[in-house]
């Protein structure tokens, strides 16, 4: 579902607003979001805990595959040469955490095996590519958000903390994150990469998912 929503960012709002300008104009960007669009929809339209009658088993079964997915995605972290890029994967940590925090409210010690890391592509040396796929894991929090809109009544009392993730400053933490990949992203050959570095992500998505 890339047709974004233009609601309030706030807690009550479905939505997080009109993307900022500079986000716009930013060619790799739009190349990224124009490039994966289909990949998104697929995602959207596929994903059990995205029907209005999700149950809390649903959200069980969503947070073991994001844990997977996460753990997969995980050791591009590695491959970062600047602190800036470092930060934002080091993040994957620390959804996971969430995740596992999540799963043990409801569900007592439950940390999912996972999969394992997925081998690295070659392409994952361009510091564009792990861009590409932080663009992917970042995005991710903004449907979390509308999930936990949609979900935070019917699943009460969880607290669903993954998907509520940052709160209020999911969007502030967004613009933040496009204005660094505005800044690191840059030129052609830069633009095919994170392009490839966010398919890459999606794709490790769809085996998951086929499997709920
Ligand atoms: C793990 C699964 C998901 C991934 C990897 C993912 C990925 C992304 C990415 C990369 C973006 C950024 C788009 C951009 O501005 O360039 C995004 C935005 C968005 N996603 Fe998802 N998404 C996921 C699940 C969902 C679900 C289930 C929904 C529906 C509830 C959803 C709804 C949205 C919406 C509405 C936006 C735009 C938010 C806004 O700007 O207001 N996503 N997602």
């Amino acid at each position: 579902m890339r047709e974004f929503p233009s609601g309030n960012g706030g807690e009550g709002g479905g939505g997080f607003g009109p993307l900022p300008s500079a986000a716009r104009e930013d060619d790799a960007l739009a190349s990224v979001r124009e490039a994966t669009a289909h990949l998104h929809a697929d995602i959207d339209a596929r994903l059990p805990i995205g029907g209005g009658q999700a149950k809390l088993a649903d959200y069980r079964a969503h947070l073991r595959m994001l844990h997977c997915w996460l753990g997969m995605l995980a050791p591009l972290r590695a491959q970062a040469q600047s602190p800036c890029l470092r930060r934002w994967l080091e993040d994957i940590t620390a959804k996971r955490e969430l995740i596992n925090s999540d799963l043990a409210e409801m569900f007592g010690a439950d940390e999912p095996a996972d999969d394992g890391a997925a081998a690295l592509p070659d392409e994952a040396r361009a510091q564009a590519f792990l861009w590409g796929a932080a663009y992917v894991v970042e995005g991710s929090q903004l449907g979390g958000r509308m999930l936990y809109q949609r979900l935070k009544l019917r699943l009460s009392p969880h607290p669903l903390r993954y998907l509520r993730g940052r709160g209020e400053e999911t969007s502030a933490t967004w613009r933040r994150f496009i204005a660094d990949f505005g800044r690191q992203v840059r030129g052609e050959n830069a633009r095919a990469e994170a392009i490839a570095g966010a398919t890459h992500a999606f794709a490790l998505l769809h085996p998951l998912i086929a499997r709920l």
